[in-house]
């Protein structure tokens, strides 16, 4: 094997896609995937790579930080793509310190193993942390987040990201470590976990439950298709500068309201249903505190740069992203077995 990278949080949503298009796009790197399975985590999503020969899956939680030496010490990785996080901001509002332990605690635990076992010796080694737009904080009606936007987190989330965005500088800035950072958008696309807003209304109108849409519905979101991310990841974990992050987004905001309508219409059609019989479903509800109310890239600099384009439009994306759910329902009924119905339950009614 040329090389080994290892990539955490590669059972989730973002990682599985970018285990996929390192495992078959880079057949002489050796690809581990380390992951606690939390109720995020779902190998079934790798179920067409998992017997590659330069696929290895390590169960492991980066919060225990002598675990996470010994792991570096045994595969020794060239390349490190950290997305292992907990993600979903509602969540963080009601648990905010396992976003700390895991966002934060866990980030700097990756990097201390990696700056332990490089040892200095940082030619062809990279570590590229995976972050959010959110960091930046809310827009107002106009404007677009840049490289240069000042931080200004608002949900437990978006600060436990923006701490480790600051940890991962801090020690390429103290250490030399040779890291680069991502920021991208809100993504969507196959194996998105249902407690997020598309993958959310689409198992609920498959149920024909009710839509709900935070406040008002006017908050606003650049949507991105998860493999155009995946892809982005690729370029800048080559090509990237070190100690440089680089946003990526789709150019494609859309208010939360008018995202739902194009759900639900293009939903109907692909049922059979009459027009307008999702619609109804749509039902206003609390909203949620702190709630920012635009987000939006400006990717100038990854596509200048580096070339970095989507590959298909939102209405592709999200056609391809419906027949995925629909030709899938079985994943969808596992996943949302369990767990996830006290979540619903508590967050919602
Ligand atoms: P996800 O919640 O679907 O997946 C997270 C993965 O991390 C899961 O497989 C989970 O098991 C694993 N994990 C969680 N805690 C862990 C721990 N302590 N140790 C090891 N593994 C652990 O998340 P996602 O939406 O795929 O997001 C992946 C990354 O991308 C995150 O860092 C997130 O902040 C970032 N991001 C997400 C989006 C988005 O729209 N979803 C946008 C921009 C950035
Ligand atoms: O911007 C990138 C971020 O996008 C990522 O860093 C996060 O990990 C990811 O979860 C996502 O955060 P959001 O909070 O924007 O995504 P979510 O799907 O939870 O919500 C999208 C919008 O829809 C937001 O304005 C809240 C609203 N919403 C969400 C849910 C779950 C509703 O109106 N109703 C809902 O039930």
């Amino acid at each position: 094997m040329n090389k080994t990278v290892l990539i955490t949080g590669g059972a989730g949503f973002i990682g599985s896609h970018v285990v996929r298009e390192f495992v078959t796009k880079y057949t002489d790197y050796r690809i581990v995937n380390l992951d606690a399975l939390t109720y995020a985590g779902n190998l079934e999503n790798l179920k067409d790579i998992e017997d590659r020969a330069n696929y290895t899956f390590v169960k492991a939680d980066i919060r225990d930080a002598a675990l996470m030496m010994d792991i570096f010490r045994q595969y020794r990785p060239e390349g490190v793509i950290h997305l292992a996080a907990e993600s979903h901001v509602d969540r963080s509002i009601t648990n905010p310190t396992d976003f700390v332990m895991t966002n934060v605690i866990g980030t700097v635990n990756l990097l201390n193993a990696a700056k332990e076992v490089w040892k200095g010796e940082y030619v062809g080694k990279r570590f590229h942390h995976i972050s959010t737009d959110e960091v930046y904080g809310a827009l107002g009606d106009t404007g677009l987040f840049t490289e240069e936007t000042r931080y200004d987190p608002h949900s437990p989330y978006s600060a436990s990201k923006a701490s480790s965005d600051h940890f991962v500088r801090a020690y390429h800035d103290t250490y030399g470590l040779p890291a680069v950072i991502t920021n991208c958008s809100n993504n969507y696309g196959p194996n998105h976990f249902p407690e997020k807003l598309i993958p959310l209304c689409i198992h609920n109108i498959l149920h024909n439950r009710p839509l709900p849409i935070y406040g008002d519905g006017k908050y606003t979101r650049d949507w991105l298709f998860v493999i155009d991310h995946a892809k982005a990841i690729d370029l800048v974990f080559h090509r990237g500068k070190d100690g440089d992050s680089y946003n990526i987004g789709g150019f494609n905001e859309w208010q939360n309201i008018d995202l739902v309508r194009e759900l639900c219409r293009q939903m109907d059609e692909k049922l059979g249903r009459p027009v307008g019989t999702s619609e109804q479903l749509i039902t206003f509800v609390k909203d949620r505190p702190g709630h920012d109310l635009r987000y939006a890239i400006d990717a100038t600099k990854i596509n200048q740069e580096l070339g970095y384009r989507p590959s298909v439009t939102f209405e592709e994306g999200l056609g391809i992203t419906i027949d995925w759910f629909l030709e899938h329902t079985e994943w969808l009924e596992h996943v949302t077995s369990g767990e996830y119905q006290q979540y619903y339950e508590k967050q919602y009614e």
